[in-house]
């Protein structure tokens, strides 16, 4: 919160720019001054938080009060020529601001080029969505992009032009209101740490110009470089050692975090922060409701850190979040932080990031599966799952990456698990390369320096089903299939937005084409992004195929997380079954309580009469998901890889 002292010049400011940028938009307001005034009302409610926020990131600069006139003539613009059926739902969501955060939020991915070609075949799929129940949907980055290599449209060329090969900007915007219209939200990435080295300010800067060289980090020789390398880490070692990239033309080294053509933007220079600014809220007015901030991690540069999760990372979103509310008050922001899990908690505010991956979940139900017991799954969730009210976690098995092993190590320790050759168990057992395994999946950017590796590889492929159908062992395929189902019924019902890769709802297995095709080859992520070819999916569709199992599960679960008011975000604690291969919790809310039990293990189990009478009145337990009743009188019996939605029905 903003202190007396801030709040006073915050208001002092204002009162000198606010006549300027009225006297700008002199137009446009004399023709909406009821939009003007809902905006002056908004201003002057953000602007002490927001202008404390930036006296501390740029109020060092002589220029400070130029950017911060600027910026905020630029978000008085944007609100101004914001459309007007946005602009409705803007005073919807304020009216509604909880949501999201309801069990009826069901969230699917996919990228545009391999689901369905390019923007206009997007529009054939929306039945396709709805029969399945999402509500929000997230298209993978779609914006102009280098023709080779651009890391899955993460090395954006343009944040306002659509890559003429997937579409235009107003079939964005009209799929955008297509979506919309039946209950889907649409969510886009902002790939705003870095830009393509195809960007035209990164072709400025290469052509010399020093006002854009100064929108990244550039360096004459190594002496920097250097130093800064010593703390930190390699992400894509396979590419390139080290987190800088000679430029021939330039003569010098430029920070390149990711691939050598995504180059780092510069946050030091308020330009850079004003810039980013437009281009965020110019995509809010194509009708993207929430933004999905890439590698926020990264954002912020300090020597002597390992320059991830800095301070300033966190103000940067925080003054989003505030300009954000004044000219696109219905949009939301989701972290995309894979780190340390406590570092991931700290981006989750309703001032911040609203939504967020979870990425601890996530490695935890592998480690899990592979180990067949969840106890450091139950120590983590006890520890470092909750957030704030008003925020909620996104919760997925898959995504477009790879898989790390983020969980605390200490966490480990503290249950006898060393966890570096832990880690190297996990990343044996994924490979296929721990004897027994069921899984096959691929490494990713092992570094060997460290030893450091990563996992790739789809939902179904890394559950067991790949080698199953190989097999064509049909016991092996129904153990399988469990895993992948016992899975997404925990995202479904843990609390927050489960999120669906497509083509995990067929159980998709690798694609190992990408190897032959020379943009894709050098990194194993494409394994897991395969092209939807439709004719295959007619194929499943048919009644007793193995893809029909696992949709009509899924879409089973996807029915009756929606009906059950426990589910509501909120409200989630791990529950003691005393059974080393059961992972129990309680789901509580609006007046109903679910008791949710998951056998990690191929073989029954039993979890002892007691430990369900804790959750009486009376004995009788319904499960929702076979409609069974079991009773506490006697043992619970679970089969292999089961997982019951209980609640208690004293009869
Ligand atoms: C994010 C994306 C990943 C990409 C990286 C660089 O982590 O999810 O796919 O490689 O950022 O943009
Ligand atoms: C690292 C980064 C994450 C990125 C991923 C891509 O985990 O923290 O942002 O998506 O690498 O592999």
């Amino acid at each position: 919160m903003a202190s007396d002292w801030t709040r006073h010049h915050a208001e002092k400011s204002l009162e000198r720019i606010l006549p300027r940028i009225q006297k700008d938009l002199e137009n446009e307001i004399f023709s909406a001054s009821e939009e003007w005034n809902q905006f002056e009302h908004r201003l002057r409610r953000e602007f002490p938080r927001l202008f404390q926020i930036l006296v501390e990131l740029y109020g060092g600069h002589y220029d400070f009060f130029f950017h911060l006139e600027a910026l905020l003539a630029a978000t008085a613009r944007s609100w101004m020529t914001r459309p007007e059926d946005l602009k409705a739902l803007d005073a919807e969501r304020e009216s509604r601001p909880d949501w999201f955060l309801g069990q009826e939020v069901v969230g699917g991915a996919l990228y545009v080029d391999l689901f369905s070609d390019n923007l206009a075949g997007l529009g054939d799929h929306i039945d396709y969505f709805k029969a399945m129940g999402l509500s929000y949907l997230h298209l993978m980055p779609l914006f102009a992009v280098p023709h080779d290599d651009n890391d899955g449209g993460y090395a954006v060329s343009d944040y306002r032009a659509v890559n003429p090969e997937l579409g235009t900007m107003a079939q964005l915007a009209e799929v955008a209101q297509r979506l919309r219209s039946e209950g889907i939200s649409l969510v886009l990435d902002f790939v705003f740490n870095h830009t393509s080295d195809e960007h035209a300010w990164a072709r400025a800067a290469a052509s010399g110009n020093s006002e854009y060289q100064a929108f990244y980090h550039i360096f004459p020789d190594r002496h920097m470089p250097d130093q800064y390398e010593r703390h930190l880490r390699d992400i894509f070692p396979t590419v390139r050692r080290g987190s800088f990239t000679w430029h021939e033309g330039m003569g010098q080294w430029v920070w390149t975090t990711f691939n050598s053509f995504q180059w780092d933007l510069n946050y030091g220079n308020p330009a850079v922060f004003r810039a980013m600014v437009e281009e965020m809220l110019f995509l809010a007015n194509t009708g993207v409701e929430v933004l999905r901030l890439d590698a926020v991690a990264f954002i912020w540069k300090r020597l002597g850190t390992d320059c991830e999760n800095q301070p300033e990372a966190h103000k940067i979103i925080q003054a989003f979040n505030a300009l954000a509310r004044m000219a696109a008050p219905a949009l939301l922001f989701k972290s995309e932080a894979i780190v340390h899990p406590d570092e991931v908690l700290r981006y989750i505010d309703p001032w911040e990031c609203q939504l967020s991956y979870n990425p601890m979940l996530m490695a935890l139900l592998w480690e899990a599966l592979a180990t067949r017991q969840p106890r450091l799954l139950e120590i983590a969730m006890h520890n470092r799952s909750r957030i704030p009210e008003g925020c909620t976690w996104v919760n997925y098995l898959r995504c477009h990456d790879d898989i790390g092993w983020t969980f605390d190590d200490s966490d480990a320790r503290s249950i006898g698990i060393d966890p570096g050759a832990h880690r190297h168990f996990l990343n044996e057992f994924y490979t296929g390369q721990f004897p027994g395994s069921f899984a096959t999946g691929l490494p990713f950017q092992f570094n060997p320096a460290n030893g450091d590796l990563r996992i790739s590889g789809t939902l179904a492929s890394l559950a067991g089903l790949e080698q199953a159908v190989e097999a064509e062992d049909p016991h092996l395929v129904d153990m399988a299939v469990r895993r992948i189902i016992m899975l997404r019924s925990i995202v479904m019902s843990i609390g927050g937005i489960p999120l669906i890769y497509l083509g995990e709802e067929w159980g998709l297995l690798n694609d190992y084409s990408f190897a032959t095709d020379e943009r894709k080859a050098r990194d194993s992520r494409w394994v897991h992004r395969p092209k939807t070819h439709w004719e295959e999916v007619a194929r499943w569709e048919a009644p007793g195929t193995l893809g029909r199992r696992i949709y009509d599960e899924t879409a089973q679960l996807i029915r009756l997380r929606k009906q059950l008011r426990a589910l509501y975000n909120g409200g989630m604690e791990v529950m003691s079954t005393q059974n080393p291969h059961l992972f129990g919790y309680i789901r509580q809310k609006n007046g109903q309580r679910l008791l949710i039990i998951n056998n990690f293990s191929e073989h029954p189990q039993t979890m002892a009469e007691n430990r369900l009478r804790l959750y009486g009145p009376g004995y009788r337990f319904i499960d929702h998901i076979t409609g069974e009743t079991h009773s506490a009188k006697a043992p619970l019996q679970i089969g292999p890889y089961q997982f019951l939605w209980l609640e208690n029905k004293p009869a």
